[in-house]
């Protein structure tokens, strides 16, 4: 009887040891993996652009910060958030761009601005970590150096933040697919023709242009998805397959600009950013309307899939 009991024993902590020691390797592996995706270093060919000074340009510049987000993670005054600060995940810092104290407004030549917005690169040559770059890239010149004008003519802010700390589940997630967006340097193309100019008109082709800063939500198809951080809300099919399919179009500015929903909801800025999305103007929301409701819906996609 003893010695059954000692051999299940044995057996059992042998194969916790075999286990334990998988677990190990298999960890070591994901750490060489993230590490070596993280350090790689990307020598793109930066588009030296002028950047404005003038109040013009400045405002302009503001608009797109507005309208595309920058704020969401990098705080109203552009000086910085600790985004996420997990034990599993481990901590995502979204950095301080003004020229404050721990800002990086001081240092940043007008290189590597471009180089960090348009394509998901630091200074050091390696990639940024959830700055969403590839939402960017599009985003032509002329409203790319009016951004940046904008955001060095920003008061100073003192705001010193703590270095990212990235935790094995984040590792592991940044892997195995759920986090692949951790880093955008690599679904970029850094050679890709860029548009000098784009001059605003109420067209789908102007919507498109626009509504790039809304697919990291609703996906590049503007379908809807699962959001890859527990706790956030899916989003919703926003095509003409949705109910935006159904609304007229003074219905659909209604919910960018205030968040309700023609049925009376109320959607909330946490799931939804629609105080981002009321600072489009009329005629810019026109075209993403046009643009949204161009997209076909999903069952034709389907039967041309056949
Ligand atoms: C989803 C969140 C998010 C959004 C939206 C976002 N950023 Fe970032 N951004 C980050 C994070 C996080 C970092 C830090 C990356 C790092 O240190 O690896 C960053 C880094 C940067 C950097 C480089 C700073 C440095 O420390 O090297 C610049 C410049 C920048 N962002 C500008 C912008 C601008 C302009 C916009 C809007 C067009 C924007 N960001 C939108 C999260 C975001
Ligand atoms: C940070 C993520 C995020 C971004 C960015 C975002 N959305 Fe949303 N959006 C959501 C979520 C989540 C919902 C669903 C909220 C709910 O149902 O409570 C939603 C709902 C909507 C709805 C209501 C749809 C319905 O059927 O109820 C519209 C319209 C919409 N978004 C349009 C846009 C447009 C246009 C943009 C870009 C200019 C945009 N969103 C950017 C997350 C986002």
């Amino acid at each position: 009887m003893k010695s059954t009991f000692r051999k299940v024993l044995k057996w059992t902590l042998r194969s916790l040891a075999a286990l334990v020691v998988l677990l190990v390797v298999a960890y070591a592996v994901i750490y060489f993996i993230t590490e070596k995706r993280l350090s790689k270093t990307y020598d793109v060919d930066v588009a030296h652009l002028t950047i404005p000074t003038d109040a013009e340009s400045i405002a302009k510049g503001g608009h797109v910060i507005a309208t595309r987000g920058c704020q969401d993670c990098h705080g109203k005054d552009l000086a910085g958030n600790i985004m996420i600060d997990d034990p599993g995940l481990g901590r995502i810092v979204a950095s301080n761009l003004t020229s404050g104290k721990g800002g990086v407004g001081g240092e940043f030549s007008a290189e590597d601005w471009v180089r960090a917005i348009r394509h998901g690169v630091g200074p050091d040559k390696k990639p940024l970590k959830v700055m969403p770059s590839n939402e960017f890239s599009g985003i032509s010149n002329a409203d790319l150096a009016n951004m940046i004008g904008y955001i060095k003519s920003l008061p100073p802010v003192d705001k010193e933040l703590p270095d990212h700390n990235l935790k094995p589940l984040a590792r592991v997630l940044f892997v195995a697919g759920p986090l692949a967006g951790l880093t955008t340097a690599d679904k970029i193309d850094h050679t890709q023709e860029f548009t000098d100019k784009l001059t605003p008109a109420i067209t789908a082709e102007y919507g498109k242009y626009l509504a790039v800063s809304c697919s990291g939500c609703h996906g590049q198809d503007f379908k809807g998805q699962e959001m890859p951080i527990p706790g956030m809300k899916a989003s919703a099919n926003i095509t003409s397959s949705g109910d935006v399919g159904k609304w007229t179009e003074t219905q659909f500015m209604t919910v960018l600009k205030t968040g309700k929903r023609p049925d009376g909801r109320q959607l909330n800025n946490k799931d939804m950013p629609w105080e981002m999305t009321r600072n489009f103007t009329d005629d810019e929301i026109k075209s993403i309307y046009l643009f949204l409701r161009s997209l076909p819906a999903k069952q034709e996609l389907q039967a041309s899939a056949k």
